[in-house]
């Protein structure tokens, strides 16, 4: 039966008497394999040389300076420090890896391909190798595409479904977004752009990618496309512009090569991710639209002297979300605007999405040096300030805090430990940092007026801003983690929110880390112990 987004939205809200549809218990034997491989694909190690490891961490808000040339090596570089992994963890006999994305439950529903002088490879990162699927004509690639590169990104849903249920298709929208800010970050390292093209539909991306290929997948858990970037030195305008109509006709039917590998050895179904993915797709636009102006940024981003010395490859490969806080730990006022800063969309990453931004934080401050502990808001767009009072409760103060942070308000002071931990699904994380958030958007008008697929940008956005936090969590020499599971309904119950104008889509927390000394930890690949 066919839904929207905003029925399915509805469904898969957790609420104090019940979660979101889910098997209720993992099943270990049905474990999804985290590592897509596609057997009988001709493969190609990837070089492994830590090409970027000079360039400062302050340097990723940068538009692109000193690029580094495109080669086998650079290409590697960006893949590895984009989607490759980040560390071994083991206890007690089981084994896990992690990577530089994040994923909700570490089930990395997320696959990501390259297109790179007329071949289209899927990314190993297990291997930190590319397998070669299929090419497309050499003229109409370099017509096309010229010196660059194209990024696609692919769901499955059901690593995530496997675990959370009805719920899942929002992880994967998150985990998407955070993709996304991975790939920015890494382009940004070898001082390259990066953007999504918008002009090609999820069948565009498909067909290229060969996701659609019936005959490649068989019985194997199938990809959803979710967007196609192009990562280049040169001018990205004259990428996103372009129609896709050339490149696919030059597609080469006979190359393609490799067949999916079967990740479950038996599935639930979950026919309202289904019908949501239907409901949600993309078809492309006849233009690239209008490109949002960047907001300008009151101050510039400059930050400490502490931070200004960090070294960027190293911040983006030791990215970890915590999962314990010392709640005795305050955080400096700095940092704590830095953070803010860099989530304005007044410098990259924020120039790789092309729509005006929808998100603002509602915060929760617990241990915030020079702050009184309660409810903030920060706007990204200090434009949304009169709707947002509008919508949210009376009696809230919307005090202006800092002169030179507009957009951050205090509206309650007032220790919010507990109901942060609970709104949060009763997660220790949320009380016990110095502060947590949730991530507000836009919702019902932005929907009414794009379609369905909206509904999946405004997680990719919300996604991006948490990658930002992780990596500003790390600077700061803290750390955050991600938090997909809230309450939905009492969040906007406490903001005094009603209807569908505004939707509290993602939350995040950060604190000071407590280790869980009994895991050991290796590294991402043995090359590089
Ligand atoms: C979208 C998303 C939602 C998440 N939700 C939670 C959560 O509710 N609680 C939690 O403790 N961790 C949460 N996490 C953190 C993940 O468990 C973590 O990213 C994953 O285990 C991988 O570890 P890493 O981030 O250290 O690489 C979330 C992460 C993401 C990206």
């Amino acid at each position: 039966m066919p839904i929207s987004a905003l029925d399915y939205h509805e469904t898969t809200k957790h609420s104090f008497g019940r979660f979101a549809r889910s098997a209720g218990h993992l099943d270990w034997r049905t474990q999804p394999n985290p590592f897509r491989r596609y057997a009988g694909a001709p493969v190609v190690e990837l070089p492994r040389e830590a090409i970027a490891a000079a360039r400062p961490y302050v340097g990723l808000y940068e538009t692109a300076a000193g690029p580094s040339p495109l080669s086998p090596s650079t290409v590697g570089e960006l893949l590895r420090c984009a989607f490759g992994l980040s560390a071994w963890k083991s206890i007690r006999g089981s084994r896990w890896a992690l990577r530089v994305n994040p994923s909700s439950g570490n089930l990395h529903p997320t696959e990501a391909y390259l297109v790179w002088r007329g071949q289209i490879f899927h990314y190993a990162a297990d291997a930190h190798a590319l397998e070669r699927r299929g090419a497309v004509a050499p003229p109409a690639w370099a017509g096309w595409a010229g010196d660059a590169v194209l990024v696609g990104l692919t769901s499955i849903h059901w690593r995530e479904a496997w675990k959370y249920g009805e719920r899942a298709y929002r992880y994967c929208q998150h985990d998407v977004g955070h993709a996304i800010g991975t790939l920015r970050f890494a382009a940004a390292l070898l001082g390259w752009h990066a953007a999504l093209l918008p002009r090609w539909s999820d069948a565009d991306v498909a067909a290229l990618l060969g996701i659609d290929r019936d005959v490649d997948a068989g019985a194997a858990e199938r990809e959803t496309p979710a967007c196609l970037a192009v990562v280049t030195a040169g001018d990205l305008s004259a990428l996103t512009t372009k129609a896709p109509a050339t490149l696919l006709a030059a597609l080469q039917p006979d190359e393609w090569r490799g067949h999916a590998n079967t990740l479950s050895s038996g599935h639930v179904d979950w026919p309202v991710i289904d019908a949501v993915a239907r409901a949600a797709a993309y078809p492309g636009r006849e233009d690239d639209g209008p490109r949002p102006s960047l907001v300008a940024s009151p101050r510039p981003a400059v930050l400490g002297a502490s931070t200004s010395a960090l070294n960027a490859r190293d911040i983006i490969l030791q990215r970890r979300s915590a999962v314990s806080f010392d709640p005795r730990a305050t955080l400096p006022l700095e940092p704590f605007l830095s953070m803010l800063r860099r989530v304005r969309p007044a410098a990259p990453p924020w120039d790789a999405i092309g729509w005006t931004p929808a998100v603002h934080l509602v915060l929760f401050v617990h241990r915030v040096e020079g702050l009184a502990p309660g409810i903030y808001a920060f706007l990204r767009d200090p434009a949304a300030r009169e709707e947002l009072r509008a919508a949210m409760r009376a009696e809230f103060l919307w005090e202006q805090v800092d002169e030179g942070m507009p957009g951050l308000f205090l509206l309650l002071p007032t220790d919010v430990t507990w109901v942060a931990n609970r709104l949060s699904c009763d997660q220790d994380i949320a009380g016990e940092g110095f502060f947590s958030l949730g991530m507000l958007a836009r919702f019902e008008p932005l929907l009414a007026a794009h379609g369905d697929w909206m509904y999946r940008r405004l997680f990719w956005e919300c996604g991006l801003v948490g990658q930002v936090l992780y990596l500003e969590a790390e600077a700061a020499g803290v750390r955050g983690t991600g938090v997909g599971c809230f309450y939905d309904d009492p969040v906007h119950d406490t903001l005094g929110l009603s209807g569908h104008a505004w939707q509290s889509l993602y939350h995040f927390c950060v604190g000071e880390p407590v280790e869980d000394t009994r895991l050991e930890t290796s590294p991402g690949y043995e090359w590089e112990r």
